[in-house]
């Protein structure tokens, strides 16, 4: 496990990942702990912590990580130097911060997301002093100059070892921005998101082909793997009668958005009570969890359009942990269908894993696998 020199912790990434690779903390982590008062962990907020540098510096903090694994981290770290583990808040349900002073925030790749987040700081903690850091390369000038704009205080400091860090107070006019809510509708279904969420405002053209090779399917197990805004899960449950749909998300927002997307398009969901003219409908059953650590039962079939980005990073690690989670999950006779985009080098690891893998796309984009043990 390496050690942070800094701070004296030892820390590992979760899912592990060489450390040639990533590294569980970063110059931006560094930035915000020297800046910032370390003497008041338990009045202190901290947005997108990776792997849980921040809460092992800061114990007792309060903390959102949108992902999973993140969260795993920051428990499997606290835990490995013997500090209390993190309770996370959930999103949008920040009334219990009561006496934030400060907030820290690894800033977001996207600037809605951001906004989103400044929205729910302001509402809750309105005084708090609001230290932002990232890695100078991804914080484009207009972020700065948003910022800069909307803050009644912003101090932004020289960049240390490639970071940088951003000082605001004064939130009044993030709170009263508008909750970014967007969505876009294809074939009679409506799907939404918040900032984070996923190709939220257009389908992506991945999933837009991959519906094309959806099999008709009854009373099924079934998994959307990396459900997003439940595009997949729900165009499946449409075209389904008596399927149980498990979707699945390491980002708590996909979840959410899946959830609301499946009531709005009228399915029944987990948390749900099936009414009697619902009952020969396919159900969709929501999850948090990294690739299927959250799915326990044996699945008919797994549809998965997996990320090829962590974070700022391009990586097919994920991608390669899903279709080994799905081979483990499926039944002997069960299907994992894949699409990706042609580029991505995924047939030779299907190959190794699944007896026979079939491309069934004629698409020149993109991929269709069907993988059979
Ligand atoms: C390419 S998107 C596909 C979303 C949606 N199924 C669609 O087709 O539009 C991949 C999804 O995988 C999720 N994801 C990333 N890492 C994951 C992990 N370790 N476990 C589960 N889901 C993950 C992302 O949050 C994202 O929603």
């Amino acid at each position: 496990m390496p050690e942070w020199p800094a701070e004296k912790l030892q820390l590992a990434c979760f899912p592990d990942v060489p450390d040639h690779v990533s590294l569980p903390w970063d110059s931006a982590d560094e930035y915000l702990l020297r800046e910032a008062d370390t003497t008041i962990p338990t009045a202190t907020l901290i947005l997108n912590d990776r792997h849980g540098a921040l809460y092992c510096a800061l114990p007792g903090a309060a903390t959102w990580s949108d992902s999973f694994c993140a969260r795993q981290a920051a428990q499997n770290n606290a835990r490995a130097n013997d500090l209390r583990p993190p309770d996370f808040l959930n999103y949008g349900d920040f009334s219990s911060l009561t006496n934030i002073r400060q907030v820290l925030i690894q800033i977001p790749k996207q600037k809605d997301q951001l906004a989103d987040q400044l929205r729910l700081v302001a509402t809750h903690c309105p005084d708090a002093n609001v230290f932002l850091a990232g890695m100078a390369k991804h914080i484009p000038i207009s972020l700065l100059n948003w910022l800069e704009v909307n803050a009644d205080e912003y101090t932004q400091p020289r960049i240390v070892k490639k970071a940088r860090l951003l000082n605001i107070r004064g939130l009044t006019k993030f709170a009263s921005m508008e909750r970014s809510l967007r969505g876009y509708t294809v074939d009679g279904l409506t799907l939404n998101g918040l900032p984070g969420v996923f190709s939220r405002d257009h389908l992506d053209p991945g999933a837009e082909v991959f519906r094309q090779y959806f099999p008709d399917l009854h009373g099924k197990v079934i998994c959307d793997l990396g459900c997003g805004n439940g595009i997949l899960a729900i165009s499946l449950a449409k075209a389904s009668t008596g399927c149980t749909i498990i979707a699945t998300d390491d980002s708590e927002l996909a979840t959410l958005a899946t959830k609301a997307n499946a009531k709005l398009n009228d399915l029944v969901t987990n948390d749900l009570v099936t009414n009697n003219s619902k009952t020969n409908n396919s159900k969709i059953d929501v999850r948090h969890g990294n690739a299927l650590s959250a799915v326990t039962e044996k699945l008919d079939y797994v549809f998965c359009n997996p990320p090829f980005h962590d974070g700022n990073k391009q990586l097919t690690n994920i991608a390669l942990n899903m279709f080994s989670d799905a081979h483990k999950q499926l039944k002997g006779d069960g299907v994992l269908l894949v699409v990706a985009n042609r580029h991505l080098p995924y047939t030779t690891a299907l190959k190794k894993l699944f007896r026979r893998v079939r491309l069934i796309s004629d698409d020149k984009r993109f991929n269709v696998y069907y993988c059979t043990k």
